[in-house]
């Protein structure tokens, strides 16, 4: 076997078993195995740049490189469907098809899964472009985040159309939902409402190795194109399983309105059950003839309608409210309820999310509320029984002083939160920070728990981040609890902590809106804290991806001459506070200074390899074009957008050669012109 042949081999065989553990949900080899097959995989192709493809599965893992999206027309408008909350409307819009046909008909019944809806082109058997719904005449190109989706065929099998469209549903199972927001807690990062939002905020991140990391999935519902085999939706969509695609196993092809009822009710009380979230189902006629007689309004198809579960409530007691603090000061109200069943679960709090909503639910201690779960985790307040009002209850206001230290708290304008200012000085602060500073994602200093730290905190050891590094066995030790072992484990575990590289040490400080991403991007621009540290608002906005709050939030930091004094301790003490400039991976000073956009596709190197050329040349690639650009590196089908703000602004293009002949790098001699 060539080696050729041999790489395409493994990269059907890892198809193959993506489809089996993403498809069907029936892995027929170990992780362990499959991992070890992508390894090789990825380093023949590393060794072999020459057979890069890029429908590869080693392509699924996304890129860091980021891209804003161009937008694209669909062949077909997306239309949406009629929505219905009652079962009189769902028989008002079977009449009327009846009517309308006069002839027998089937209807397909499918769920209707809640997600964020996506058209895929496919064309001689591979996915070409993934464009969001947008505003259903164009949307936003996702294909590289779509392509990471393991679920979704990036070639087909079978006997498909040569050219065709297939839509589906883009969703974030509630495990990895679950688990995404638990992380999203534990580092104090806004928590998703639901896992429409986040599928939804998901699909829309700008860098694909993100996505890839989010494990996504997708049902598909729908295929059109001019060459379809059937002429029944429910064969297209049978058929369209063979292709690879995900296709839901519960469908129903239905001829009576009893029918179409109890696959309605049936769902209605097993969603709970299914590992994805759905929001209702969804009635279609199944006769493509049929639906090209029926039609569409200006909005919506005629041949089909949506019927909508009502979310599950429950009226319960409202016994008191309590005001929590957490590790940026933001304080959270939350409602103590006399505990009642909703969904399957017994619920005892509910979020009431800020003091505007408080104030228009018109809150009393007694009141009968209702709660909602309706897809977040945690259920809220959606109402209030005002007839069960008792007569003494006391109005719920919130509180103006931290119910930790007393500081009075303040709201940022434009901002929904009430904030306690006391960073320094409020214990869960305080702590909260120091958790943060140590979790795993941070300084991974590990023995130093929640229980540990409060110790530590009771005994006057612990008062902030850089106090850490102060710790002595002995006076660990002398503590209760704390023995030998897991002290002088705890000391090595600090002493390890002084490698962790730059960025998440910044990542780690806790810097209010600089989570780990942006931690990075900081990290990278400015080298070293110092020269973070000296950076005005203007340098900051510079950066890609750092807005305003950001900014604002980072002069803040530095502004302030306690953290100043955190941050020369913990340089004291060799903690890494600057970026460990891998001096070798420099290779000239052509570029000093230039912003450079990269856009388009390439020859002789991918976008990841010019990224690394860029910076090798002391230059700094940006993801947009602005007035700052200094040219843009462009390749072929560089995106209209792109080409029309470059030329609006007199922004220089570079194409391969020139800009490989402006650093000196030879033209690779695999390259085929
Ligand atoms: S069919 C013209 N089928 O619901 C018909 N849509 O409000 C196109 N959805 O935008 C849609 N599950 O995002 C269809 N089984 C299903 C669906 C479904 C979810 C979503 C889709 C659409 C919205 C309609």
């Amino acid at each position: 076997m060539t080696v050729k042949e041999q790489i395409e081999a493994l990269r059907q065989e890892i198809e193959q078993h993506n489809y089996y553990y993403y498809v069907l949900s029936q892995p027929i080899i170990s992780d362990y195995e499959y991992d070890m097959k992508m390894k090789q995989l990825q380093e023949l192709e590393e060794k072999y740049p020459e057979y890069f493809d890029p429908l590869s599965p080693t392509q699924r893992v996304g890129s860091d490189i980021t891209t804003s999206f161009e937008q694209a027309y669909h062949t077909y408008p997306m239309l949406s469907l009629g929505n219905t909350y009652t079962e009189g409307e769902v028989k008002d819009f079977y009449e009327r098809v009846r009517k309308a046909l006069n002839e027998p008909f089937e209807l397909v019944c499918e769920l209707k899964y809640d997600g964020v809806s996506i058209s895929i082109t496919y064309e001689h058997g591979e996915i070409q472009r993934a464009v969001t719904r947008g505003d259903g005449e164009k949307g936003d190109v996702v294909t590289a985040n779509i392509k990471t989706i393991r679920s979704i065929p990036l070639r087909l099998k079978g006997d498909y159309p040569d050219k065709f469209e297939i839509r589906g549903e883009v969703l974030m199972p509630w495990a990895v939902f679950e688990a995404l927001n638990k992380e999203r807690e534990e580092q104090e990062e806004p928590l998703f409402a639901n896992p429409r939002n986040a599928a939804a905020g998901t699909i829309k991140l700008q860098n694909s190795a993100i996505v890839a990391s989010r494990k996504l999935d997708a049902y598909f519902y729908y295929v059109l194109g001019e060459q379809l085999p059937f002429d029944t939706h429910f064969e297209n969509l049978q058929a369209a399983r063979g292709w690879g695609f995900k296709i839901s196993e519960n469908i129903k092809l239905c001829r009576t309105l009893d029918e179409v009822w109890d696959f309605i009710h049936f769902w209605d009380k097993e969603r709970k059950n299914l590992p994805v979230p759905i929001d209702g189902i969804v009635l279609k006629v199944n006769s493509l003839e049929q639906q090209r007689k029926l039609g569409t309004t200006a909005k919506s198809p005629r041949w089909a309608i949506a019927y909508k579960y009502q979310a599950e409530k429950a009226l319960t007691k409202l016994l008191s409210v309590t005001f929590q603090v957490g590790r940026t000061g933001a304080v959270t109200p939350v409602a103590n309820l006399e505990p009642v069943q909703l969904s399957g679960t017994t619920v005892k709090r509910a979020s009431l999310h800020n003091a505007d909503i408080i104030e228009s639910l018109d809150l009393h201690i007694g009141d009968m509320v209702y709660v909602e779960k309706g897809g977040e985790i945690i259920p809220k307040i959606t109402g209030v029984e005002k007839s069960a009002r008792p007569q003494n209850g006391e109005k719920v206001v919130f509180i103006k002083n931290c119910p930790e230290c007393n500081a009075p708290l303040i709201r940022y304008p434009g901002e929904a939160a009430h904030y306690c200012p006391n960073e320094n000085g409020c214990p869960p602060q305080i702590k909260g920070k120091i958790e943060h500073f140590v979790s795993r994602k941070a300084m991974n200093i590990e023995g130093l728990g929640e229980e540990t730290i409060n110790l530590l905190y009771e005994n006057g050891l612990l008062h902030n981040v850089a106090d850490i590094y102060d710790l002595k066995i002995s006076d660990l030790v002398s503590l209760e609890r704390l023995g030998l072992k897991s002290a002088s484990n705890l000391i090595s575990s600090i002493e390890k902590s002084k490698e962790v590289p730059f960025e998440r040490v910044l990542f780690a400080l806790g810097i209010r809106f600089v989570g780990e991403t942006v931690a990075k991007k900081l990290a990278y621009a400015f080298k070293s804290i110092e020269a973070l540290q000296q950076a005005d608002y203007e340098d900051l906005i510079q950066v890609e991806e750092i807005g305003d709050k950001i900014a604002q939030s980072v002069r803040q930091y530095f502004s302030d001459p306690k953290n100043l004094e955190i941050i020369n301790r913990l340089k004291a003490a060799g903690v890494q506070l600057s970026l460990n400039d891998d001096k070798s991976k420099r290779k000239g000073n052509e570029l000093e200074g230039k912003s450079i956009v990269i856009s388009g596709t390439f020859k002789y190197h991918s976008r990841e390899e010019y990224k690394d050329l860029i910076e090798a040349h002391g230059g700094k690639n940006v993801g947009s074009v602005s007035s700052k650009t200094s040219f843009i590196l462009a390749g072929e089908n560089m995106g209209p957008e792109k080409l029309k703000k470059a030329q609006n602004l007199g922004i220089e293009l570079i194409d391969e050669n020139k800009f490989l002949s402006m650093i000196n790098e030879e033209i690779p001699s695999s390259a085929t012109e």
